[in-house]
């Protein structure tokens, strides 16, 4: 059992990311913007809270927070869902899920590489399907569909920068999850959300780095 850090972790899908990585036994980082009762009663784990990926300080906020620690899986989940359609395009609303989908897991990557992922650590960072342009048949979103689609990009970069140190990264669609993302829609609850993505964790190695997967194991297309 290693070290998992996980983003978001508060709330929704990152929240029982934590219970499980937990309950299996991997000392947990939990980051977040504010920590929660349901977070708080998890036993030992280590919650770093203020790491909000609107803010320029947020890498750092992180690294101070984590004094040294190595972290074998980084599951950076925080994100964030708006609405623009052509009609009604928020440009404000469109900036702010790059800065948190596609630009935060990319800083906050780069922030941990140099010291904190060792050879053989993980990154997996959760994006949607939405922003897949294969998948995409039906428009609108215009923000999170973008802002998924580069932070699909940037990982596959990341795969092939830190691949070389021995670091595996990929993509992956938790499913349509049953949270406050989604006004409690969806198809499944967090906890199957959470197993198949801690199951994708677990099959990520140097070999298939740079994948885009669901959470159920399919390969989705870019
Ligand atoms: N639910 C779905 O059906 C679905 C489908 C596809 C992809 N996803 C992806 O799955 C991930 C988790 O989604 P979820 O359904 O669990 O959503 P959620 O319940 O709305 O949770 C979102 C998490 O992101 C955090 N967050 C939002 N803005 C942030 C910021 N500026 N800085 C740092 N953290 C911030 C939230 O913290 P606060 O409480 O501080 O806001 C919360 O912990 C997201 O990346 C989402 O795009 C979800």
């Amino acid at each position: 059992m290693g070290t998992a850090l996980v983003t978001g972790a508060n709330r929704g899908i990152g929240l029982e990311l934590c219970r499980q990585l937990s309950a299996r036994g991997e000392a947990v980082v939990a980051v977040c913007r504010t920590t929660s009762a349901e977070l708080d009663s998890i036993e030992d784990v280590r919650v770093i809270s203020g790491v909000d990926l609107l803010s320029a300080d947020a890498e750092q906020v992180l690294i101070d927070g984590l004094d040294g620690k190595p972290i074998d899986l980084a599951i950076l989940n925080a994100g964030i869902l708006r609405n623009e359609t052509l009609e009604r395009l928020d440009v404000e609303s469109i900036r702010a899920q790059f800065e948190v989908n596609a630009l935060g897991p990319l800083r906050l990557a780069s922030a941990l590489a140099p010291a904190h992922l060792k050879t053989g650590a993980k990154l997996m960072i959760v994006t949607s399907r939405m922003g897949s342009i294969e998948d995409n048949t039906s428009g609108g979103r215009y923000g999170y569909r973008m802002s998924k689609a580069a932070v699909n990009m940037a990982t596959r970069s990341l795969a092939h920068d830190l691949g070389p140190r021995g670091v595996a990264a990929a993509v992956v669609h938790p499913g349509f999850v049953r949270t406050e993302m989604t006004g409690g829609h969806g198809f499944i609850d967090p906890s199957e959300a959470a197993s198949g993505i801690i199951s994708r964790c677990d099959e990520l190695h140097i070999g298939n780095s740079g994948s885009f997967w669901h959470q159920n194991g399919e390969a989705l297309p870019w």
